[in-house]
């Protein structure tokens, strides 16, 4: 027996495997065909991108960016990995030089760690010289060890936890202001977080999102992206879905942070009554205590100062045409005043859909307006919406309401026996396939029986069955396994038979 030890996926990472990749794809492909009919057109960001754009776009003080994000430093290759004592005063001299040319990232904590370490430098080199080994001697060499450990040897990258900051900077990477506006992108694929894993909540998952970059923010832009993705969901049988929408007005004093301020006012005045999550977040972000989910907060919250009640007349006007545009429409909401987001980039329209099946972790898809944030990133003033769908989450509502395809077995099983037989099996399956047929072919030869009890236990719906009889003949065995009949036919014609079901 093999000692070795084995692998297992990460904790929070997941392996998705037939048959419900089939079920992924199926999503995946109405997401292409719905969003197409509205104008998107597929974006394809890098998984990776600079910290720095997540902690600027999301917000510094996020629960993503300051507790769940994958960051690492992208060290330059230009540097060797563990220089010896004797080649550190080369190594701190290469550091310096490619610090000036940037590839270090010029930040202070550089600089400030390659001054002293080539400070530091000057005393070790000269101890190695003496050839002394005091106690001090080492403490030095020590310190110059844990000056280079803290340089941040290349770029600062994160595993992207969103894609909303990416498609804002590719947006301004690619002068994509310069084309017709607005610009409809949607994007699919893997996202990270280091959350606590639960059903529904994982460490690598996956988002279907859309985005809607520049033009005007006229309301009927964010009803319909809503139209849009209500459509989607309806085209994939999503059950017992909830459409929660809110304002969170724009960063002014007479809209939002005036609103902030009044209610930071009203916590402070409850605070002994709250839990530790929400006492602290009336100091770094009271809109989040809304969000809690604590039972004995939900009385005291129930309470507190609404938004709609704070919003300009510019938001108020604003929220009142989207709730029009979406009854034009047909879409049926729930206003949720208590709606504010995990990121800080959202301004006016705010929206979760939640569905059933999903216990704590409900919302399949959370999106908001967010103008400004090209901007914040470096670009032109841009407005921007889009939502991003948690596929993982939709996939799983989708298995529990039973809307799972059933797994599907070959159309045809060939069972073929001896080498006579061989060769024409080969020309049959390549002929099938080429048809649009399943077909599973053998890779060895097997009695009549095992072949057909094979063929039963993959689910096949006929089994073909050539022997020396079918190839002197020309003409082959066509067994259905459902019903067991069986008939003869020539190869045209078993071709144009199966096409004919
Ligand atoms: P979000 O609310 O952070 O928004 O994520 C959107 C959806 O992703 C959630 O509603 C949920 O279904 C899914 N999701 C989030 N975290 C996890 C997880 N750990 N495991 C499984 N599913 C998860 C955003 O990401 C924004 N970028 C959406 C957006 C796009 N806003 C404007 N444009």
């Amino acid at each position: 027996m093999s000692t070795k030890a084995k692998f297992q996926a990460i904790r929070g990472t997941r392996d998705l495997l037939p048959p419900d990749t089939a079920l992924w794809n199926r999503v995946e492909q109405t997401a292409r065909e719905v969003f197409s009919t509205y104008g998107f057109g597929e974006i394809r960001p890098p998984i990776f991108e600079p910290t720095e754009l997540f902690s600027r776009a999301v917000g510094g003080d996020t629960d993503i960016v300051s507790k769940e994000m994958y960051t690492f430093v992208d060290r330059t290759e230009k540097l060797e990995r563990s220089p010896t004592i004797g080649k550190l005063g080369v190594f701190i001299e290469r550091v310096k030089a490619l610090y000036e040319t940037g590839e270090i990232p010029r930040i202070p904590d550089n600089e400030l760690a390659i001054e002293r370490a080539q400070a530091k430098w000057k005393t070790v080199e000269a101890l190695l010289e003496r050839g002394q080994g005091m106690k001090e001697d080492l403490e030095d060499m020590y310190l110059l060890t844990i000056l280079i450990d803290a340089m941040k040897l290349g770029l600062d990258v994160s595993l992207r936890p969103e894609a909303t900051a990416s498609v804002c900077r590719a947006y301004i990477e690619h002068n994509m202001q310069q084309m017709p506006q607005p610009v409809k992108l949607y994007y699919m694929g893997p996202m990270f977080r280091r959350e606590r894993p639960q059903k529904g909540r994982y460490r690598q998952f996956y988002q279907i999102g859309a985005e809607i970059l520049g033009g005007p923010d006229a309301p009927a832009i964010d009803a319909e992206l809503i139209e849009m993705l209500m459509t989607f969901f309806d085209k994939c049988g999503l059950q017992g879905t909830e459409l929660n929408i809110n304002s969170i007005g724009h960063a002014a004093d007479n809209c939002r942070r005036g609103y902030v301020a009044k209610l930071r006012e009203e916590l402070l005045k409850v605070k002994d009554k709250l839990g530790a999550d929400s006492q602290r977040r009336i100091e770094t972000n009271p809109l989040r205590v809304l969000d809690s989910k604590l039972e004995h907060e939900q009385a005291i919250i129930a309470t507190l100062p609404r938004i709609a009640d704070h919003l300009c007349d510019e938001c108020k006007t604003h929220y009142a045409a989207v709730k029009r545009e979406l009854e034009v429409r047909g879409v049926i909401y729930r206003e949720n005043w208590r709606l504010v987001r995990g990121l800080d980039y959202y301004m006016r329209t705010t929206f979760e859909i939640t569905a059933q099946g999903l216990g704590s972790q409900n919302a399949v898809c959370g999106g908001g307006r967010y103008d400004g944030l090209v901007e914040l990133l470096g670009g032109p003033p841009t407005k921007g919406i889009g939502f991003a769908i948690g596929e993982d989450r939709l996939i799983l509502s989708l298995q529990e309401g039973g809307k799972a395809p059933a797994a599907q077995g070959p159309d045809v099983f060939i069972a073929w026996m001896g080498q006579n037989a061989y060769a024409t099996a080969i020309r049959a399956a390549k002929n099938l396939r080429n048809a649009g047929f399943r077909v599973e072919l053998p890779a060895t030869e097997l009695k009549f029986g095992k072949a057909l009890e094979r063929a039963s236990k993959l689910g096949s719906r006929f089994a073909l069955i050539l022997g020396d009889n079918e190839i002197q003949s020309g003409e082959w065995t066509l067994k259905n396994l459902a019903t067991s009949e069986q008939q003869k036919l020539s190869e045209q014609a078993l071709l144009n038979y199966l096409k004919s079901l």
